[in-house]
Order: C-alpha cells, then structure tokens, then sequence
C-alpha cells in the first residue's frame, strides 16, 4: 500500500495566508495539520508517499524534506495547476503503479488515524472505500447519499441542494482501478477533475465502492472557523509542560505548555493552551484554545481562542478571539487620534473590529 498526500490546491477559503504559504502548513497546536496526516500514514504501516504539490512546492519541500524524520519515503510530484483531485491521481500514475494506495488531503484532520481503515480495506476486496461523516452544512462538501442496504445510490459534488448530510472525508483508499475512472472522466462545471465523478463512475461501472460511516472527530480545515475548532480539539488532550520560564506574578491553570525559551511575565495563562518557543507573554491574559507560535510578543493584551503565527505581535489591545493570525504580523493600539482603526493589511484580508 503506498500513500498519495495532496498539498497543493487554490486555499481561495484562508486567504490571506495562502498567497504566502501552504494551507497544510498552518499549525495546529504549533504543528502543521499536514504532519498529523503524514504520522497517521506511518502509523498505518505505510511507507511510500507520493506528496503532490503545487505553487507552495518549495515550502513543503523544506517542511517535509525526504520524509526521513517521519518514517517515511516522500516522492514528489509537481502538479502543474490545481485542476482537481483525480487530475492528482491521473499525474501519479507512474508513482502509484499497480498497487492500492491511501489518498490523503493535506488539509484534512482525523482523529482516531487511519491504521483501521488500512486494515479494513486489506482484508476486504473492495475497488474503493470512502469515508463519509454528518456535517451540518453538507453544501461545502462532496455529499453521498445511501441507499437502504447502506449502498451508495449517489455522490454529488459540493451540492445546491445536498441530498443527505453525508460528507464525503478527504480521507480515500483505491485499488489500481481508480486509474480507469480518472481517465473516463471529464472537467465539472467549476473546471476541475472531480474524485467525486472518479468514484461515481467506479459504481456506475459495477466496482465495488464501500462506504465507512467515521464516528470520530473530522475536520476539512480549509476554512477559518474550523481550523480553529480543530486547534482546540487538538488542545484539549495537550499534556501540560512547562519548559520556559513563568514568574511569580503569573497565574496558570489548565492543560497549559510553555516551549523552551519561552518567558512569561505577570500574566494569566488559562489551558488549554501553547506558547511557541522564544515567544515572550508580559501583563497579558491568554485564554483557552490558543496556539502561539514561537517569536512572538504578546503584551498588554488579551487573547482567547486564537492561532497566532511565528514572529507576531499583539500589543496593548484587548480582547482579541476567533482569529487566525498570520506570520510576522504586527497588531497593537492605534495612539494619537482617539476612536480611530489603523490598518495596514494584505490583499484578501478580513477584519472584524468592534463597532
Ligand atoms: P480543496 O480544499 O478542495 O481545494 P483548494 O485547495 O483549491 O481550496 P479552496 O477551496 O479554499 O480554494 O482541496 C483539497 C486538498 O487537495 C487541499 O489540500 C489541496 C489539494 N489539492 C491539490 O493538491 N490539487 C488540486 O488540484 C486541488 C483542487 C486540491
């Protein structure tokens, strides 16, 4: 079994943070979400992974490397424009050769790995399996429909009106006959090769394709409110550990880490949270379910339920939440004119300020 991981893609969803780097590289937890993935694959006993990727090729390149670090045996294959996800598999077809493959989207989140799943699809005979979960907005989505015997009787892809709320999880296992079905099929409507129709046409031409309905936690974290929903998933099992330096005057509570280098001085630091290496926390509040990344400052100000990442400031403003703050970034009070927003922000930005 070999493992196709798709890094590559638009990430029209989080700009502005993807006209710069990776979506599968924005940390959760201080970790990049794509390294989750990457460890449930090795966890599963695979070791050949073919990782596509596109204009943010030379940044997971320099994250990844060879794969070594991970267990791993990384090929790369560039992918020349996002045109979908069976275009992956049909520019893989040398990589992959005959044998069953996992393919992992880069930006998705599963708790509980893969290393059933694997299994399951071994001991059956199955040309295909996909993983399908409820989701409460399944119009998003590639969205499957059941027949009464659990059969799938119909996919659509990210649907006007969904016919059930069954997500289809960015988490797939094909034998070598997917490799007919990415060639049978053609652009949709949004000009990409869809794995939806790949998989549509697999049923329509009697493969068999078995659907595993995942109970655990899934997130496609491509969009901002779930990346940070998934941050605090991944938080709430962080073990505390304190290894920078906490004065007196601080209070912690909670499942709360500290990185090395870290300094934290007179502030009130409230699990589950992560302070990033080097990072320095002075008269601040940190509340739960925020990652900081290391190099950063927070001073004079309170934040909760936040990603912020490497080499960013937050100074003197109160109470920043639900936000996902980019690299080098520089937030702080604006001083002369009273009542007034300064802003100086990249193409695709969004801010939300209090009236
Ligand atoms: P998506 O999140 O569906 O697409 P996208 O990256 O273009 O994002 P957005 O909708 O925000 O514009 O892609 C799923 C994963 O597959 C993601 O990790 C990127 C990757 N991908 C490719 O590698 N090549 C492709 O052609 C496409 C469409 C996606």
């Amino acid at each position: 079994m070999k493992a196709l991981v798709l890094t590559g893609g638009k990430g029209t969803r989080l700009r502005p943070l993807t006209h710069t780097s990776a979506k599968q590289l924005v940390p959760v937890a201080n970790k990049p979400v794509l390294f989750y993935g990457l460890e449930a694959i090795r966890d599963a006993g695979i070791t050949s992974v073919g990782m596509v990727v596109g204009d943010t090729a030379d940044e997971v390149r320099a994250a990844v490397g060879d794969g070594s670090r991970f267990g791993l045996d990384v090929t790369y294959i560039r992918q020349q424009a996002p045109l979908g996800l069976a275009h992956c598999v049909l520019i893989a077809r040398d990589f992959l050769a005959d044998e069953p493959f996992v393919m992992y989207l880069g930006d998705n989140f599963l708790v509980g790995g893969i290393t059933d799943l694997v299994e399951a699809f071994e001991r059956a005979d199955y040309d295909a399996q996909i993983l399908l979960t409820r989701v409460a907005e399944p119009q998003f989505y590639g969205v499957a429909e059941l027949g009464p015997g659990g059969e799938i009787v119909g996919l659509q892809e990210k649907p006007e009106h969904p016919r059930s709320d069954l997500a289809i999880v960015g988490v797939y296992i094909f034998s070598p006959a997917v490799h007919e079905a990415v060639r049978a099929v053609t652009p949709s409507a949004r000009g990409e090769l869809e794995i939806t129709d790949a998989i549509a046409w697999l049923i329509g031409n009697g493969s068999r394709v078995h659907s595993h309905l995942v109970s655990g936690y899934w997130k496609d974290t491509g969009r901002l409110q779930d990346m940070l929903e998934c941050n605090r998933i991944v938080l709430e099992r962080v073990e505390p550990d304190i290894r920078g330096t906490v004065d007196g005057l601080s209070e912690i509570s909670g499942r709360v880490v500290v990185e090395p280098g870290a300094v934290v001085e007179n502030s009130v630091l409230r699990g589950p949270i992560v302070i990033g290496a080097n990072t320095k926390i002075l008269s601040s509040y940190v509340g739960p379910f925020t990652s900081i990344g290391s190099g950063c400052l927070i001073e004079n100000a309170e934040i909760e339920y936040s990603i912020v990442l490497d080499g960013s400031s937050v100074q003197g403003v109160s109470r920043v939440a639900h936000s996902l703050i980019g690299r080098n970034v520089e937030v702080s009070r604006a001083n002369g004119v009273a009542n007034t927003h300064q802003l100086m922000v990249g193409d695709h930005s969004r801010i939300q300020v209090r009236a």
